[in-house]
């Protein structure tokens, strides 16, 4: 049995464990003690993840005998559509399925997010397990339950709260992931240290290049802290009624920048996520909540990993009135009221709701930058 470390999110009435090591797809069946039970394992990957994660797929079928078999969705953002999701259920149904299946699935947020979905549907439910496969599915998507496709009205606005019964993270899996990928889980691994651990920040300070570079025992150390923070909040609050809209800081200016970019490739969610924390720095400390020196000590650490945080690091010139329409498109907007997480400073988020629309005008005049 390979070394791992174990995490449990516990959840109200129910609880499941995050495995992080390196090469576990082999120890499934040691991991997973229902696993020979299920009366077919189904797996759901993509085109990319199956051409680069061959091995690992074959593994998995392998150890599943003849219950085994799989559906390949198109990699990237358009999966998520009602046209995929009837797809991967109507490929599953006419296989001709009982309720004791397992789905697992191998791939990025994109594949979770649909394969989370599709087993809460599926018959009214069944089993699914988590094999995500890149930085941020490894240190977010995969973890705390949110399933989701898009909408022509928006990103994930058609899905549920359906948690896995684990998830399993197998660090060499990221071995083929583009630079843009690993930068794009950094994003959410930096967002952790700013809203929960300043500590985390120290370390990233003198681990960030390492984990870039995917060094193993760092990145291991890095996704387990990323999961304990993001485990620690969803078990406080799995709906997000509350404090889970803490993990949102970056977001709301982030998923608009995705909005306007038309959910492109020309700048991936992560990356969006890091422009969004710059804005929301700003923004901080625009209304007097934080000091410039936290701002600063953002740019200085990706200015030494360079990482771009600015809109024209991605040549994208958008108008103060068009990103706010774009903001306002948001899913987490109530009452037409635009809700911002901003810092007071390390570990100090507040959510601040805008009362004057004409002053956030003002302040993005001067910062879409
Ligand atoms: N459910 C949640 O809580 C949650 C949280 C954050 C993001 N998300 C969602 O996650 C999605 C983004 O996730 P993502 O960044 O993982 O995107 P993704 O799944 O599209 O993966 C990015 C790209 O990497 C490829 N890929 C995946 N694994 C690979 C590997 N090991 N080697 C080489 N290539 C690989 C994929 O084919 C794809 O082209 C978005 O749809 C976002 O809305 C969900």
């Amino acid at each position: 049995m390979k070394k791992f470390s174990k995490l449990n999110v516990k959840l109200k009435d129910y609880s499941y464990p995050i495995f992080i090591g390196e090469n576990l797809i082999s120890e499934i069946k040691c991991l997973i003690p229902k696993f020979e039970n299920y009366s077919k394992i189904i797996v759901i990957t993509d085109e990319v993840v199956l051409k680069n994660l061959f091995q690992s797929y074959k593994k998995i079928e392998t150890l599943s005998k003849k219950k085994f078999f799989s559906v390949i969705l198109p990699s990237g953002e358009k999966t998520k559509s009602f046209k995929h999701l009837q797809f991967l259920c109507e490929s599953i149904l006419k296989e001709r399925i009982d309720r004791d299946v397992l789905l697992i699935c191998l791939g990025g947020g994109v594949v979770g997010d649909i394969t989370g979905l599709t087993a809460n549907l599926l018959l009214r439910g069944v089993d699914f397990i988590q094999i995500p496969t890149t930085l941020l599915a490894q240190v977010d998507s995969s973890v705390g339950g949110k399933t989701a496709i898009n909408s022509k009205y928006g990103k994930n606005l058609i899905g549920s709260f359906n948690q896995p019964k684990a998830v399993i993270i197998s660090t060499e899996t990221l071995k083929m992931l583009e630079k843009r990928q690993i930068i794009s889980g950094y994003a959410e691994i930096l967002k952790y240290s700013l809203i929960s651990d300043k500590s985390f920040f120290g370390f990233l300070q003198k681990n960030g290049k390492k984990i870039l570079s995917l060094d193993t025992a760092t990145t291991i150390k890095t996704i387990k802290v990323s999961c304990k923070i993001k485990s620690k909040i969803v078990g406080k609050d799995e709906k997000e009624r509350g404090i889970r809209e803490i993990l949102n800081f970056g977001h709301t200016f982030g998923h608009a920048i995705e909005s306007f970019t038309g959910f492109s490739k020309k700048i991936f969610h992560g990356e969006a996520v890091i422009l969004g924390m710059y804005l929301a720095l700003k923004f901080s400390n625009y209304l007097g909540l934080c000091d410039i020196n936290l701002v600063n000590k953002f740019c200085i650490h990706l200015n030494e990993l360079k990482i771009p945080y600015k809109l024209r690091d991605y040549k994208i010139k958008i108008s103060s009135l068009n990103f706010l329409k774009h903001i306002k498109f948001d899913k987490k907007i109530k009452n037409n009221k635009i809700k911002f997480i901003l810092l007071r400073d390390f570990a100090k988020p507040v959510a601040y709701v805008v009362k004057d629309e004409n002053m956030l005008n003002n302040f993005l005049k001067k910062n879409l930058v």
